[in-house]
């Protein structure tokens, strides 16, 4: 039987061989049945990543500073390069502009506060109490001092707060973290306003680090955009590639107005620069955001956007139909909604945080996904409290 394997494979028993199949089925048929109740968290799940599978035959690893092909063969900077270029035009960077491609927003927001702290070492980290729990982390391991500022009731950075406590330190240069779409209400903090508040501080040098992860690409496609961009300000900014572009493997993207020299140690055994943090990087996951941001476009991202926005409109509507208190913030995929009945939340895993829990409709939930919900809160009656 074993002379049957083709060369290189585990041998294994039939009955073992059986059992692992039948575990992976188990797990596939797990997350199928998931997915008509999984509308709380932000991944897209329209785009048909299916025909990148004949390179899942080749380990694709993207090893160092993307504008330099490494000596290792089997990389895709070529691919990364496009991928960068597009979200580099998306979100108007100048010339001179760097970037690559993370593990994801939380290491997006590392390299931001990185770069922050490399350019003005005594600097004081702000960032609002809605933004993501990487960025605290991220202090931490850079030993950055933080200071923590409030919110509105809507989830943006309340910019009177910011001065104050920025005033407080105005000696010291100034690294903010604008969180464009807060985790939780999706809340947008505005790089103009802050850069205003900062300069009403009389905090004279500052970086500022946007937070893209969710709604940088959908904001960016979007005519009456908030200012969060390169162009608006911001000096280095970061977005999720699993997020928007719903890649079924964790990435992100990171792009900055300036190349990080100091940065960049030369590898010479690798023939590059190192201008990353992780080192070897998931050409994987290039290959996908490039498959996703070339198939489509500009414009196929912002009717994914527009018809999102739409859904979320959609269950805005319905709930009120009901008496569910909810609400959106403008131009958001989040919904908020009046906090869901516990036995309800067992069957629907809706992230809540206090009173409120959201929904998110993606590009990929429909309205059906939505009229399930509301459906089943309807039954619980009108008034909540
Ligand atoms: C605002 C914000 N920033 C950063 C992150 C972290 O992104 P990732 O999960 O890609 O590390 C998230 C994730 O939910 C987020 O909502």
């Amino acid at each position: 039987m074993t002379d049957t394997l083709p060369a290189g494979s585990v041998i294994r028993s039939p009955g073992a061989v059986r059992a692992m199949d039948a575990r992976l089925r188990a797990v596939e048929a797990r997350l199928a049945a998931a997915t008509s109740t999984n509308i709380g968290f932000p991944g897209a799940r329209d785009i048909d990543y299916r025909p990148l599978a004949p390179l899942l035959g080749h380990l694709l690893n993207n090893l160092g500073d993307p504008r330099i092909d490494p000596l290792y063969p089997g990389h895709v900077h070529d691919l990364e390069r496009d991928v960068l270029d597009f979200t580099a035009e998306l979100f108007r960077a100048p010339p001179g502009w760097s970037g690559y491609l993370t593990s994801g927003g939380t290491e997006g927001n590392l390299y931001g506060l990185w770069l922050g702290r490399t350019k003005l070492p005594n600097a004081v980290a702000y960032y609002s109490s809605a933004a993501h729990y990487s960025v605290p982390k991220a202090c931490h391991l850079l030993g950055l001092p933080a200071v923590e500022v409030t919110t509105t009731a809507s989830g943006q950075i309340d910019y009177t707060d910011l001065t104050r406590k920025a005033a407080r330190h105005r000696s010291r240069p100034a690294i903010v973290v604008a969180t464009i779409g807060t985790t939780m209400t999706e809340a947008v903090d505005d790089v103009t306003d802050v850069h205003n508040a900062l300069d009403v501080a009389g905090v004279r040098h500052r970086h500022i680090h946007s937070d893209a992860a969710l709604a940088g690409v959908p904001l960016a496609t979007t005519a009456n955009r908030p200012a969060f961009d390169l162009a608006d300000g911001a000096d280095s900014i970061s977005v999720s590639g699993h997020k928007f572009f719903g890649t079924p493997v964790v990435c992100g993207i990171v792009l900055t107005r300036r190349k990080p020299e100091e940065l960049s140690p030369t590898v010479p055994y690798l023939n590059t620069h190192d201008t990353t943090i992780s080192g070897s990087r998931n050409g994987l996951a290039a290959a996908m955001l490039w498959h996703a941001t070339t198939s489509l476009g500009a414009t196929g991202h912002a009717d994914r956007a527009e018809r999102a926005r739409e859904v979320a409109a959609y269950a805005v509507q319905r709930l009120h139909q009901i008496g569910w208190p909810a609400w959106r913030n403008p131009l958001s995929f989040t919904v908020l909604l009046r906090r869901l009945p516990a036995d309800m939340a067992t069957v629907w895993p809706l992230p809540t945080q206090g009173d409120w829990s959201h929904v998110i409709s993606m590009p990929g939930v429909s309205t059906s996904h939505i009229d399930a919900l509301v459906d089943t809160l309807a039954a619980y009656g009108s008034n909540p409290d």
